[in-house]
């Protein structure tokens, strides 16, 4: 029995050594960035490592963000004048392409990468002056390792609410199921009535299990020993992408409060699905 572990400990220490190496290549690359941010007018976004830390180094440096504004308008209805709370901002990629794009409102964007939200404090707070950026300090060993509070003791310090959008792109890929519960009980009340949660997912069903298994996926993933309500793509570093049953997170989302009648889920293409809208699966629903 022992022995599976100890190689798990070993590969799993060969991870942290990686990606140690992996952020000193990034700071090496940093002034040369720096120069191309300035060049090219691009220094209201963020440098290089934090753009890697949110996934957004491809994309035309913020296509996703731009990508988002067109969901949140057509598939949740955003308005202007609306209040949204951006659950795992980043560093603010969308609320960059939402200023850009004319929407005018409020956001709230929360994220536990210190480094991410201080930088979105100190460089977007200046000019989005209705959008606020706030550090959740939440314990997460891959994401933030000195955080002093559990998810659901900074949920209860949240007092924000009333909003007419949540959106977490991005976020419940690289969560847990037990973390899951917790991020959908504390989002349903934070939203008006008929207000609309924007949440993605890499979601498990049939259609995507027979694309699957023709070999279009861009992406597999496994049943995950340590916790059987999920899948994930590695053991060894499990909340780098998360995989859930589709009809597990409707019957989570229904028992935190959200109304599974008012909702509609547009299919990723990280499966391979030939009907695919983005690249994970985009779940929009009511309160
Ligand atoms: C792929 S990035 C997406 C960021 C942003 N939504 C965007 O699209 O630019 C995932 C974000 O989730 C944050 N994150 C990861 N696990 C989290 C957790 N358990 N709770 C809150 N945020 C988390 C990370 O710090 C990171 O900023």
């Amino acid at each position: 029995m022992s022995a599976p572990s100890t190689t798990l400990t070993a590969r799993a220490r060969l991870m942290h050594i990686a990606r140690n190496v992996r952020s000193v290549a990034y700071g090496a690359l940093l002034p040369f960035d720096s120069l191309f941010r300035r060049l090219n007018r691009l220094s209201l976004y963020p440098p290089i490592h934090l753009r890697r830390h949110v996934g957004c180094l491809g994309g035309g440096f913020n296509g996703p963000g731009y990508e988002f504004v067109v969901y949140l308008r057509l598939l949740a209805g955003l308005r202007d004048g609306q209040a949204i709370w951006d659950l795992a901002c980043g560093c603010g990629l969308l609320e960059l392409a939402l200023a850009d794009l004319g929407w005018e409102g409020r956001v709230v964007g929360t994220d536990i990468h210190r480094p991410c939200i201080q930088w979105a404090q100190r460089r977007l707070g200046k000019s989005l002056k209705q959008h606020t950026f706030e550090h959740m300090d939440v314990f997460n060993a891959a994401y933030w390792p000195a955080g002093k509070l559990t998810t659901a003791q900074w949920l209860e310090q949240f007092d924000a609410r009333d909003f007419d959008v949540v959106v977490a792109k991005s976020l419940f890929t690289h969560v847990l199921p037990d973390e899951l519960d917790v991020y959908f009980r504390g989002i349903a009340p934070r939203l008006k009535p008929g207000g609309r949660a924007v949440l993605t997912f890499f979601l498990l069903d049939e259609e995507q299990a027979r694309a699957s298994a023709e070999g279009h996926a861009r992406m597999q993933f496994h049943p995950y020993e340590a916790d059987a309500r999920c899948s994930v793509r590695t053991a060894l570093a499990p909340t780098a992408a998360v995989a859930y049953p589709r009809a597990y997170v409707l019957e989570r989302l229904r028992e935190a409060g959200f109304n599974t009648d008012r909702c509609t889920i547009h299919p990723g293409v990280w499966s391979g699905r030939p009907d695919g809208l983005s690249f994970q699966e985009i779940v929009v629903i009511e309160r």
